[in-house]
């Protein structure tokens, strides 16, 4: 990039180089320090981290693993004390635990239910408060009162909205179908204007086990009178042996616990003792995050997409308004709203299509006898309003002027003569970022424009079919966008996660600048890239614009065997890199970063 560039994208920055290696790098003039790592001990009286050692008691206390979404709420004035929200998504067993390699590969062998139970005690999020010392350093606060693991283990939640104490959502455990415990799989998130913790419910579908398979030792859910329904979600999708030693995760035996995840999830971060709520009016389905705003009237406006081949983005929009009686923790706002999913018309104009009960195909002639049936089963509803199929909706960012920015992270199953105005390549390997204006600068408007805003991937590829600024560097273009976030002066920064095919691009996964205003429009560049293996999440900027949360999910994981580059499956033995620790008795650990200027100012600016 020359000096031109610079000043005309707005991202003030001098780019960092693209590459991938053992360790993390950021643009130079920025500090990029550890705030938290996996097993680090978050309350008062938590053990130590003994990675040899390690129970679900301890973990129950530390940092949990895979960390995703990042968000952030002041408890003072000036934003130096606050609490941080962390989303844990998943695990990877072969980096966790010494000895037991490719699990997935192997009918999970050497699981035992000690190691299920710390596996989901590393899952789901934790609150923790932290402060900035008078030289500007971040660090944790470890005796807080706020200080909290929220685990599919042993936290209980409420369920409210239209599937709450519905039959469906009946199991032996929960016979009024109003108690779920813990959540699962929370990729991205967000935070609400008044400052509660959403944590959205992704690839839950992954977590369900049944004893019974066909010939190929594939799940055989012929029996199941939903087996339809299940089929569309995925269930059970056996990623994890979880349902070996607890039966809810055994649909044999809990044919509707499936229905009771797949949600947004509230969590009240400054009430440790506030059980978080699944708010089922926000529709089920592989919700990537929920990004909230507010709309020209003040309704709360909340995008989310269900991360799947073909499957859709949504918005919802509260009936109420947002004001000093609803902005609560467990607001009515977030049970009396409509749900839409979108249609991208190929003239440029989206649709929002309400999924209504009583509505248009969706009757009792159809499936859905009431609102809990179409909230249940929201994609089969989807499908019949005709939404437009999509290339794997990850985040999805609004800004105050009626704009939001939609991930479509890839989509290597789109058949050539199968592509849509919104979804132009077939086989895409890279992904796109649709930007929406909403009429009327609206969030909560039926009806807007779309287009997009960059075509990922190698612009020197002419069969790539890329699509960015030509003042985009090669340091600056990359592929599979995941999160996102909008700074405090309006300006849009993506992350990536190409996963086990980093190798198509030979780049480790980063933090882009990504220009949306003028002629710099389309122009990326990078400013921090993950060791080899990690896939960056968060981002999350503090409102002074003076701090920036990322998360280096998985480091030193996403190995490939036939692709460029490092050709290595990490094992707890064998990790690809041991960041950020390096020390040889310490596997990888996923990690939150604190990024600073080096000598204090807004981050680009
Ligand atoms: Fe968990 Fe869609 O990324
Ligand atoms: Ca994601
Ligand atoms: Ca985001
Ligand atoms: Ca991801």
């Amino acid at each position: 990039a020359n000096a031109a560039t610079d000043t005309s994208s707005r991202y003030s920055f001098d780019e960092l180089a693209w590459g991938n290696d053992e360790t993390h790098h950021i643009a130079n003039g920025y500090n990029a320090d550890v705030l938290l790592r996996w097993g680090d001990p978050i309350t008062a009286d938590a053990p130590d981290f003994d990675v040899m050692n390690q129970s679900a008691e301890a973990q129950l206390q530390q940092f949990g693993y895979n960390n995703d979404y990042v968000g952030f709420t002041a408890l003072n004035d000036e934003g130096t004390r606050g609490l941080l929200c962390v989303n844990h998504e998943y695990t990877n067993e072969e980096v966790m635990f010494p000895g037991l390699g490719r699990q997935d590969r192997d009918g999970f062998k050497g699981m035992t239910k000690e190691l299920i139970d710390i596996e989901m005690a590393a899952h789901g999020g934790s609150v923790v408060e932290i402060a900035q010392d008078a030289g500007g350093t971040w660090a944790l606060v470890k005796d807080s009162q706020y200080n909290r693991r929220i685990t599919p283990l042993n936290t209980q939640m409420t369920i409210d909205g239209p599937a709450a104490g519905h039959p469906r959502m009946k199991t032996n455990a929960d016979p009024d179908g109003m108690t779920v415990i813990g959540t699962v799989n929370n990729c991205a998130g967000g935070m609400t204007p008044w400052g509660t913790y959403l944590m959205a419910e992704e690839n839950f579908h992954g977590y369900f086990w049944t004893d019974v398979v066909d010939a190929d030792g594939k799940p055989d859910i012929s029996a199941h009178a939903d087996a339809d329904k299940m089929k569309r979600y995925g269930v059970p999708g056996r990623w994890y042996a979880w349902g070996q030693h607890h039966d809810r995760w055994n649909i044999d035996k809990e044919p509707n616990e499936p229905n009771r995840w797949g949600w947004i999830v509230e969590v009240d971060p400054r009430n440790p003792d506030a059980k978080p709520i699944k708010h089922t009016a926000l529709g089920r389905f592989r919700h990537e995050g929920a990004e909230t705003t507010t709309s020209k009237d003040g309704h709360l406006v909340i995008y989310s997409g269900d991360d799947n081949r073909f499957d859709y983005q949504y918005k919802y929009v509260s009936k109420g308004v947002v004001n000093d009686e609803t902005a609560v923790f467990g607001s009515s706002l977030f049970s009396d709203g409509t749900l839409y999913v979108a249609r991208f018309n190929a003239d440029g104009v989206i649709d929002w299509l309400p999924l209504v009960h009583g509505t248009g195909p969706l009757t009792a002639e159809n499936g859905f006898d009431s609102q809990a049936d179409v909230m249940i089963d929201t994609r089969i509803a989807a499908d019949l309003l005709g939404a437009t199929p999509m290339d794997r909706p990850e985040d999805a960012q609004p800004r105050g002027d009626g704009t939001a920015y939609v991930m479509l992270t890839n989509n290597n199953k789109r058949k050539a003569g199968n592509e849509n105005a919104a979804n132009p390549r077939a086989a895409s390997d890279f992904g796109h970022i649709i930007e929406i204006k909403e009429d009327n600068q609206d969030h909560a408007a039926t009806r807007g424009t779309w287009s997009i805003l960059v075509k990922c991937g190698d612009p020197e590829v002419t069969e790539v079919g890329a699509q960015w600024n030509p003042e985009t560097s090669e340091n600056g273009w990359f592929g599979s966008p995941d999160n996102c976030a909008i700074d405090a002066d309006g300006r849009l920064w993506v992350s990536t996660d190409q996963g086990s095919k980093w190798g198509k691009t030979g780049k480790s996964d980063g933090l882009y600048g990504v220009e949306t205003e003028g002629d710099a429009r389309g122009t990326s560049k990078l400013f921090f890239r993950c060791p080899v293996g990690g896939e960056l999440c968060g981002p999350y900027f503090h409102d002074s614009g003076e701090t920036l949360f990322l998360a280096v999910q998985h480091p030193g994981t996403d190995g490939t065997k036939d692709l460029k580059g490092f050709e290595r499956n990490s094992t707890f033995e064998d990790p690809a890199t041991r960041w950020p620790d390096f020390d040889p008795a310490m596997p990888p650990r996923p990690s939150v970063l604190v990024v600073t200027k080096q000598g204090g100012g807004k981050i680009a600016v």
